[in-house]
């Protein structure tokens, strides 16, 4: 007799089989340690292929929730039962769950969403760390700022784009306001040895004394609110104001994440740019209106929210695309 579908179970009220697919392609997933993954990209020989991006997301996500585990290979398997877990880790546990676990991951939720939208993360890495920049404009210094950086994964990409571009002296600079959040943070990349967390508010002038008197070459500020809600409900507006006021001319040369921001302003029914040229303000008359995120500047190109990190949705099968958030 043949086995009864998913489908026919439910009818009849029994619990569905659950089969394991992996989160990811096996062929696509990369299974060196996250020291490894990161020590490799930094080489520019070596090609900076899609895959690769994917499977530094997946490891930074386990690494960042297993500590003590950067050396060491992970088998796709466990990533895969990581997301699982993190699925539901806003609901009750299970019997049998890991309290401690599921616990780690309600804490860093937010961050943790950000990582488990997978194909973004790794086209906004792809953004960055396929950046060409002239080293010797910077004298070979490279000074980056992750604002807003969550779980610390743009810090790792700017890192690799340092690398990648023969700078001789890194320094790098995370600002987060979530204390939790910015402590863990702060080891994970002291532990890899990509930058350090500074925890502080990024609207504030201080946030930037890490910096003073220095040219950044690379800005992120992932700070942009979902697309139904208005720009405002996060700091991207006042972290720019703040940020162009104390760095001013010394952002002339910087590569920023985004390139662009296009966003809709309700009252006069039109989109607009907040770019560098506009220290990421837009123009003067829309800085009081309704703004709703639709798009970026992304890799040079104009890419809607919801169509970033497409091209990298083919590296997950079907059946286990609902285990991945969406941030837009
Ligand atoms: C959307 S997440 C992005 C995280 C990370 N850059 C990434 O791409 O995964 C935004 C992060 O910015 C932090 N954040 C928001 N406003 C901030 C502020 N005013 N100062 C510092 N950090 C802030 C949040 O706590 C959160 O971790």
């Amino acid at each position: 007799m043949s086995e009864l579908t998913n489908a026919q179970r439910s009818t009849l009220h029994i619990a569905p089989i659950r089969r394991y697919t992996p989160i990811i392609h096996p062929e696509a997933y990369d299974r060196s340690s996250l020291k490894q993954h990161i020590e490799r990209l930094c080489d520019p020989s070596t090609p900076v292929t899609d895959e690769s991006l994917v499977s530094l997301v997946l490891k930074c996500f386990y690494g960042f929730v297993h500590e003590g585990m950067l050396d060491t290979p992970i088998p796709l398997r466990d990533v895969t039962e990581l997301f699982n877990l993190f699925s539901r880790h806003r609901s009750l546990n299970e019997p049998g769950d890991d309290i401690g676990l599921m616990n780690t991951l309600r804490r860093y939720s937010y961050a943790l969403r950000m990582l488990a939208d997978v194909p973004k993360s790794a086209h906004i890495l792809r953004s960055i760390i396929g950046k060409k920049l002239c080293s010797e404009e910077h004298d070979g210094e490279f000074v980056g700022l992750d604002i807003g950086s969550g779980t610390g994964v743009l810090m790792i990409g700017q890192y690799i784009q340092a690398r990648r571009n023969g700078f001789r002296r890194i320094e790098s600079w995370g600002i987060e306001n979530d204390l939790f959040l910015g402590e863990r943070t702060f080891s994970f990349c002291r532990d890899l040895r990509v930058g350090i967390i500074v925890p502080v508010d990024a609207k504030r002038p201080e946030a930037y004394s890490v910096v003073a008197g220095k040219k950044p070459v690379s800005v992120a500020n992932e700070t942009i609110s979902a697309m139904s809600s208005d720009l405002g409900t996060e700091d991207f507006m006042s972290i720019n104001k703040m940020l162009f006021r104390v760095l001013r001319g010394n952002l002339k040369d910087a590569h920023f994440f985004p390139e662009g921001l296009i966003v809709y302003a309700r009252e006069q029914n039109v989109s607009v740019l907040l770019s560098k040229s506009n220290a990421f303000l837009g123009p003067k008359e829309y800085r009081s209106m309704h703004l709703y995120p639709q798009g970026l500047i992304i890799e040079e190109q104009i890419v809607p929210l919801h169509s970033i990190g497409e091209e990298f949705q083919k590296f997950f099968p079907e059946q286990s695309r609902w285990m991945l958030h969406r941030r837009w």
